[in-house]
């Protein structure tokens, strides 16, 4: 079977490091390794719409930003296939026969449409379109046969019920639909990289986020203003690296070369913790070494947006014919899943024969 990823991101900021780290810098990889038949980035742009349906100006410029984000970090549009999502009208059809095989009930047990529900504030006026997006998301996924959807752990909700979808036309339509699964960052520090403030998720709205496109002297003042252990009050406290967002950060961009690079005295991040929970290291060398790995590790992203940003016609043309490419792939899966349903009247011969047989005698 075809190897085929499909994930995407919704279109209401520029990239974060979060998203970098959580799927990004991932998906660049399998792009490179040359093992998937075929690879779908999605912009959610729709998706997007579902809560923020009054303030669709922030959901159009932001499309455009998250193509650069995506470009910038190594995205190939040779390679891989980006397209916007409201650019394929058979998904919202895929979506409606799906929301025929999923209840309420299965709905409003979704973890991630929970804690999202309570971080909007949406009290009791949850807009439809919000409660019935994973129903979509199964669309987005199984509109392009998905096998793989590499994403952070916050998806995962939104792919178990991609598979309920799948699990559940195929029974009793037969077999049509590809059940997908997701694939996570090997890296625990990457499943859900926190906030600068220590808080657990990194989100525009709470202003603790680090760009993918940050400016470096911005990125060097969040870096030092980041969370640590706040009982590690003089140099020699032993410090905690529990909850400790810089070492969290350190887990998930910093490589053994990293040291060479810029703290020679130590050979791996295990010896750097070490030194600091016995004590005797303070925050500001550590935090000195994140902003050194940040910085190199964002520098060709920075520099590669720039590039791009040049020619900003370009990045809505390579949007434009992705999504036309996109758009083939949708209505072809969604004449089979009619004809699967039966509801191809027109192109159906023995339909036909058999009214006429019906009236005949
Ligand atoms: N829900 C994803 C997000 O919050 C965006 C998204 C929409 C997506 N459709 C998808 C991700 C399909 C993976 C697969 O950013």
């Amino acid at each position: 079977m075809a190897k085929i990823i499909l994930t995407g991101d919704r279109p209401t900021g520029r990239l974060h490091v979060g998203h970098y780290v959580g799927s990004l810098r991932r998906r660049v990889e399998l792009q490179n390794s040359g093992e998937y038949d075929k690879i779908y980035i999605m912009i959610a742009d729709a998706q997007a719409l579902t809560d923020n349906a009054d303030n669709p100006d922030k959901i159009r410029e932001n499309i455009v930003e998250v193509a650069l984000d995506y470009m910038s970090a190594g995205l190939d549009p040779t390679k891989s296939t980006i397209f916007i999502q409201s650019m394929i009208p058979e998904l919202t059809e895929l979506t409606f026969y799906y929301a025929n095989l999923v209840t309420t009930a299965r709905l409003e047990r979704n973890p991630t449409i929970k804690s999202e529900l309570q971080m909007r504030g949406f009290g009791g006026s949850i807009p439809v379109g919000f409660y019935t997006y994973p129903i979509s998301q199964a669309s987005d996924i199984t509109a392009f046969k998905a096998t793989t959807v590499p994403a952070g752990e916050d998806q995962m909700p939104m792919v178990e019920q991609t598979q309920e979808i799948v699990q559940r036309f195929n029974y009793i339509y037969g077999e049509t639909l590809v059940t997908p699964h997701i694939l996570l960052p090997d890296n625990k520090a990457c499943l859900r990289l926190p906030g600068i403030d220590g808080k657990a998720k990194m989100s525009k709205s709470l202003g603790n986020c680090i760009y993918l496109s940050e400016d470096p002297n911005e990125m060097k003042k969040k870096v030092m203003s980041m969370f640590t252990d706040p009982n590690h009050i003089k140099i020699e406290d032993p410090g905690s690296l529990e909850g400790n967002t810089v070492f969290t950060y350190l887990d998930a961009f910093c490589r053994d070369e990293h040291f060479a690079e810029f703290l020679p005295e130590y050979n791996n991040l295990d010896e750097l913790k070490e030194h600091y929970t016995k004590g005797g290291l303070g925050d500001v060398k550590v935090k000195k070494l994140l902003n050194n790995v940040l910085q190199a590790e964002l520098e060709p992203i920075r520099a590669k947006r720039a590039e791009l940003q040049k020619d900003i016609p370009y990045v809505y043309d390579v949007l434009k014919k992705g999504s036309e490419v996109a758009r083939e792939v949708a209505a072809s899966t969604l004449d089979e899943v009619k004809a699967a349903m039966k509801i191809n009247y027109f192109d159906d011969d023995a339909l036909i024969r058999a009214s006429i047989e019906k009236y005949s005698k």
